[in-house]
């Protein structure tokens, strides 16, 4: 195992479940440590992968003591969005290479942009986990795109639900990668809240319709809660021709094409139809990329950081539209969580009263809500 960076995850569930798969995966890791607050979480993970050679870890129901025994290369960061500043400047500040945190990469963009700032301080490399940036189908339409097949990109249309940051930061994420990551210039949107409801602990809106606009001329629409349709797919419209995309692959029309011309693109690490391609292909393709990256064979990656932090602000400023009533000029200024502000001013009251958390189902044992105490 000499040469493969060594990892430690903190909080062991369902998404750190994908990154040690894509970890593993990609053969240029070992799994050495985990942390959680469950032993039972820990024990899940041994169940499922100590199969592999590269899984031997140790448990540790203390992240920072994982942090100060195991000699990490890599941490990753899989507990509840309020977590991720603390353990990624946790994880920053003990001595690690690189961190792969989870999106929404934090409850406010204040928080973010303090994970950034204390990473840049230790020289490390902080890493977000927008994996589909890593699919096949969205690098042959972003390739598609910027090679001109369908014109210049005017529109990118999305239906999504689950709240704007759980759900749509991967969708605002999208947008920028399609279209060769550009500056989100504007952003206008509205929301509407009549349950008390939550995902992983921060408060969500039932319905959002949002706006997006970019430097270089295009625009991006959500509509998220508001119809039955939703997914991690586009509409992308441009001035000679279009693309639907799935996750897993795409259509495209324009003027030469006489009609649809549909492509199912294999993965590295999984082909076409591969039962759970999308996680399988992004996680290992994500992890290799990362290595890449961690050991200096490549200056660019994807996923960095300053792309995580965008798709934030984006999904965040369009609570800021909503809160201020205005078109939000970016970057955005306001660093707390204008849905937050809005609801604890009195600004967007509850009509149906009963706090539920659309997450609650992966807390264990006799919780119902989470203690946030222990995030
Ligand atoms: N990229 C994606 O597609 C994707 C998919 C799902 C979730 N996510 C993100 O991943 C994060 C985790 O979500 P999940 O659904 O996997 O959560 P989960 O509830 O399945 O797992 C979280 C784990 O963290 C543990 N934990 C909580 N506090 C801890 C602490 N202080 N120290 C150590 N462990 C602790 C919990 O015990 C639990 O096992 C969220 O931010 C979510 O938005 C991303």
């Amino acid at each position: 195992m000499e040469g493969k960076l060594r990892v430690g995850v903190i909080g062991c569930g369902e998404i750190s479940s994908n990154h040690v798969l894509g970890y593993l995966n990609s053969a240029r890791y070992e799994i050495v440590a985990l942390a959680d607050l469950s032993e039972q979480a820990m024990h899940d993970f041994d169940k499922q992968f100590s199969e592999h050679d590269d899984y031997k870890p140790e448990h540790f129901t203390d992240a920072r003591e994982m942090l100060e025994k195991s000699e990490l290369d890599v941490v990753s960061v899989g507990v509840w969005d309020m977590g991720h500043a603390p353990m990624t400047i946790a994880a920053a500040a003990s001595g690690v290479k690189a961190i792969l945190c989870e999106k929404p990469m934090s409850d406010t963009t204040g928080s973010a942009a303090d994970m950034m700032l204390v990473c840049r301080r230790n020289g490390v490399k902080l890493a977000i986990g927008h994996q589909r940036r890593f699919l096949p189908a969205y690098n042959l339409a972003k390739q598609m795109i910027g090679d001109g097949e369908i014109g210049e990109p005017r529109l990118i249309t999305t239906a999504a639900r689950d709240g704007l940051p759980n759900y749509s930061s991967h969708l605002a994420d999208m947008y920028r990668y399609l279209l060769g990551d550009p500056e989100c210039v504007w952003v206008m949107g509205n929301v509407e809240r009549e349950t008390d409801q939550w995902a992983r602990a921060i408060p969500i809106e039932d319905k959002a319709f949002a706006v997006f606009g970019f430097d270089n001329g295009a625009q991006a629409m959500i509509l998220s809660g508001l119809t039955s349709e939703h997914g991690f797919g586009a509409r992308i419209y441009g001035s000679d021709g279009m693309i639907e995309l799935s996750v897993d692959d795409l259509k495209i029309m324009n003027s030469k094409s006489d009609g649809w011309q549909e492509h199912k693109p294999d993965g590295d690490f999984a082909k076409y139809g591969f039962d759970n391609f999308e996680m399988i292909e992004a996680g290992a393709a994500q992890a290799r990329e990362f290595a890449r990256w961690i050991t200096g064979e490549i200056e660019e990656y994807r996923g960095v950081a300053t792309n995580g932090y965008k798709a934030l602000e984006m999904v965040h400023a369009v609570y800021e539209s909503a809160r201020t009533h205005a078109q939000v000029e970016m970057p955005l200024k306001t660093r707390t969580h204008p849905l937050a502000e809005m609801i604890d001013s009195g600004h967007l009251p509850v009509r149906y009263p009963g706090r539920y958390d659309i997450r609650n189902r992966t807390l264990r044992g006799e919780n119902t809500t989470l203690d946030t105490k222990n995030v």
